[in-house]
């Protein structure tokens, strides 16, 4: 198992469970991913909504997703039990609410779509919840939330009570598949395993296949304290395009946390955000004013499928290489999803939701949104041709990164803030895009797929695992 974050440990805990002689390898600590940087609702009900799955793929492939996600949830409240993980699992309505009275009508269409998905308890409601209870909104019962990374904690002690081998700081750096083996290079050595299961969030050993058919958004989020019952205890996301806000509560023993997310926008393709957490603030206070001091602020980063759906299952290119990828939102449930998904397949051969999340289909009506992305990409790699953001070193101040070409070559320059300067080439290392400098997070985007890089070069996020590679000062 390649990732140690939501999709790798469940898929992990499932092939153990059934018998299997399982390694877990991270590049990193465990849950050290974006698992640690969600913010964590269990919902089965489409985040891209199942109106548009159905009439972009039809209902089958709505029918599959329900099953799938709602199998999610379930398997996470059992495995709760069943190994005692005190995660603070609970299960909650959801509320889809309309951001605007035009949206109202598109609610009906949605809870059409999502009972003929299988979600038959999902209702129309007349009020919704909290700062919504003056319109109307569409109720899906049972949907979850619970403590990420407390629940990869458990995963993890039950993994090592179970025979498991579990690896940090162990990056993979390429597959091989020879003599009915796959042979996972780690720069130190070999391992060798009858099959690999790649859920790196973004998968770093292809290419081309997959990282065409998604594409990075990165995701803001603030949380602070607010007193017991001035919140509801529920999920609630909204119709807002092209992005929604969502908002759950963690409860606390005096105090309750809320959480509230949105304002995404295309990996590399914004500088405010500044503008960006303040807006997602404000929306938030107007909507619960007794929300206390914002206490934390982050962002972090989702695929979205140009068909809405991940993709999961046997590798491109591969014949004993499994994938899990292409989260969106709600890549908790789609990751432990894929884990039943990836058990079945390598077990029985078979799973009844292949076709929905077939890694190597076509992507059909989806292809607009397919071209769109490719576009975007191909004007990411033509940036070499252009001039920097900056003439001169002088120009960046401490604590910034921008882009400046020297010596006729594209560079990623960055002052600390005790005004030292660190010179990396910009060219991503997975397929040679300009990165692009986030303040917010203080490292180097990239446009392309998704690629994030520290300010030393260092790869944070895949599909890339390779540093940039180091400038001389000039
Ligand atoms: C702000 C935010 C809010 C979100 N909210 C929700 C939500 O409410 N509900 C929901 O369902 N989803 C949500 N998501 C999405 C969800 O959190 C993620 O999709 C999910 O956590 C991804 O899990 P993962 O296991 O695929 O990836 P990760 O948690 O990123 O784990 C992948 C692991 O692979 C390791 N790795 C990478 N490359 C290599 C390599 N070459 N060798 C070895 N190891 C490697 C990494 O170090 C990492 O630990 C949100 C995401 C964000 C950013
Ligand atoms: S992530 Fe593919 S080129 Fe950067």
């Amino acid at each position: 198992m390649i990732g140690a974050g939501i999709a790798g440990l469940s898929c992990a805990y499932e092939l153990v469970c059934s018998g299997h002689k399982v390694a877990v390898v991270d590049r990193g600590a465990f849950g050290g991913g974006m698992t640690a940087r969600t913010s964590a609702h269990l919902a089965f009900e489409l985040d891209d909504f199942f109106e548009e799955l159905r009439s972009l793929r039809g209902e089958e492939a709505c029918r599959q997703y329900y099953e799938s996600q709602r199998a999610a949830v379930d398997r996470i409240e059992e495995i709760c039990g069943q190994e005692s993980i005190d995660c603070d699992f609970a299960r909650v309505d959801g509320y889809f609410v309309p951001a605007e009275e035009k949206d109202i009508e598109y609610l009906r269409k949605e809870l059409d779509a999502a009972r003929a998905a299988g979600f038959a308890d999902a209702e129309w409601v007349d009020t919704g919840p909290g700062f919504w209870s003056s319109g109307p909104a569409l109720r899906f019962p049972r949907q979850g939330r619970f403590h990420p990374l407390k629940y990869l904690d458990g995963l993890v002690s039950s993994l090592h009570r179970r025979g498991a081998n579990l690896f940090a700081e162990t990056p993979i750096v390429g597959l091989e598949e020879k003599n009915d083996q796959v042979h996972a290079e780690t720069g130190r050595g070999t391992i060798t395993a009858a099959r690999v299961v790649v859920a790196t969030n973004s998968p770093f050993h292809l290419r081309i296949p997959i990282h065409t058919k998604q594409a990075p958004y990165r995701t803001y989020v603030i949380a602070g304290p607010i007193p017991k019952g001035a919140a509801p205890d529920a999920l609630i996301w909204d119709t807002l395009e092209p992005s929604y806000h969502y908002v759950r509560l963690q409860p606390g023993d005096v105090e309750d946390v809320l959480i509230v997310g949105g304002e995404d926008h295309k990996t590399g393709e914004a500088a405010d955000m500044d503008e960006r957490l303040a807006r997602l603030e404000a929306w938030a206070r107007e909507r619960f004013p007794e929300l206390g001091r914002t206490a934390h602020r982050w962002s972090g980063q989702v695929f979205e499928p140009s068909d809405y759906v991940p993709f999961i299952g046997k590798s491109p290119g591969y014949e004993r290489v499994y994938l899990t990828t292409g989260d969106s939102g709600e890549g908790l449930t789609t990751g432990v999803a894929g884990a039943l998904l990836i058990r079945d397949l390598i077990n029985e051969g078979s799973t009844p939701w292949a076709d929905v999340y077939d890694p190597d289909r076509l992507m059909l009506r989806g292809a607009v949104e397919f071209v769109k992305e490719n576009v975007d990409a191909a004007r990411h790699w033509a940036a070499h041709l252009r001039g920097g953001e900056v003439s001169s070193l002088e120009e960046i101040r401490p604590g910034e990164g921008a882009l400046i070409k020297l010596n006729g070559k594209m560079t990623a320059a960055y002052r600390t803030d005790d005004g030292d300067l660190k010179l990396c080439s910009a060219s991503c290392t997975h397929m040679g895009c300009i990165v692009r400098w986030n303040r917010f997070e203080r490292c180097w985007d990239c446009p392309c797929h998704g690629s994030h890089f520290s300010v030393d070069g260092e790869a944070l996020q895949g599909p890339a695992f390779t540093p940039l590679s180091k400038v001389e000062s000039a």
